[in-house]
């Protein structure tokens, strides 16, 4: 196995270890769950299965690897204003015969809500770490990883996981990706600098990346949240992504401490954990936030809410979307 020298964010830096959710909202009057069972062909985590039968009122999670795509319903569908970026560890040919477009090394599929889901077939020391994350996912770990080169210690900092029975098919979320307006990418890549202590960089061709789980000597990364300016930004329909929090509690404090003096700690009145406090936040584990701000002037340049987990987070509270 082929493990990148990986060059973790900075000492004393938190950083973000995981992107282990998007939540995209289905329309209520017209729910469809084939789109992810039978296209993308993602197992539905059997913790929810009792929603099945009620799809269209409560919330189903597909499983992809160590992170999953959560489908609540709601009056309006929810897309991301981008591409979400999934791997696959076999060849992509099966997923041709559903896709819009393709190169020979990708394919994009649409949801019926016009989410893009942009696959390509994962580098091979990708598929060791998000198997390895993603077969350590029910056990109790010792969450803060002594080597984060080793992919079982990094495995160890998530929480719970149910083995795919399916080989060769999708084995994570690879990205997230969302338009921005012109002019505002540096500032935003500031941003989770400053909050997360993110390594981030832009690439040639303008994308802004921020790196999650580490990077690379040749700069990839092993998931990442990327941003691109566009003249045109859709306005904010209110879907979310979920990120961990390197470094155990601590790293998690630190965090939520940065995010309150930028005064962005955020509770979603759609959910139950309203952490608005730090003991609220290590109550459950989690806080939110909403708007990314320009850390020099306060000027909000983006809406888009994440969900910031501690490692410690007891993932198996079915009351938290
Ligand atoms: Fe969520």
């Amino acid at each position: 196995m082929s493990i990148p020298t990986q060059t973790i964010t900075p000492p004393g830096s938190p950083g973000i270890s995981l992107l282990e959710h998007v939540n995209i909202n289905v329309p209520t009057d017209s729910p469809s769950l084939s789109f992810y069972t039978e296209k993308l062909n993602l197992p539905l985590d059997t913790r929810k299965s009792f929603n099945i039968p009620v799809f269209g009122s409560k919330t189903i999670w597909a499983n992809c690897g160590a992170s999953q795509i959560h489908l609540p319903t709601g009056p309006t569908g929810q897309k991301f204003r981008g591409r979400i970026g999934l791997l696959t560890s076999g060849p992509i040919t099966p997923y041709l015969p559903h896709s819009i477009s393709s190169t020979d090394t990708s394919c994009i599929l649409q949801s019926p809500e016009g989410q893009e889901f942009h696959l390509r077939k994962s580098p091979e020391y990708k598929i060791d770490l998000l198997t390895y994350r993603g077969t350590m996912w029910s056990s109790n770990q010792n969450l803060t990883p002594e080597d984060t080169t080793d992919p079982v210690n990094l495995s160890k900092e998530y929480g719970k996981y149910e083995p795919e029975s399916d080989s060769g098919g999708i084995i994570g979320l690879d990205y997230v990706q969302s338009s921005v307006p012109p002019s505002t990418l540096p500032k935003i890549l500031k941003f989770y600098e400053n909050i997360f202590g993110s390594t981030t960089f832009q690439t040639e061709d303008n994308k802004g990346i921020v790196a999650i789980g580490g990077v690379t000597e040749n700069g990839e990364c092993i998931q990442n949240i990327v941003f691109e300016e566009n003249e045109k930004v859709e306005e904010y329909d209110g879907h979310h992504l979920a990120i961990y929090v390197a470094s155990g509690v601590s790293g998690f404090t630190e965090v939520f401490n940065r995010a309150k003096d930028l005064g962005v700690v955020w509770v979603n009145p759609r959910f139950s954990d309203k952490a608005d406090t730090l003991e609220k936040a290590l109550e459950c584990m989690q806080f939110r936030f909403k708007d990314i701000k320009d850390v020099d002037t306060g000027e909000v340049l983006y809406e888009l809410e994440h969900e910031v987990r501690c490692s410690e987070h007891k993932d198996n509270r079915s009351d938290l979307d």
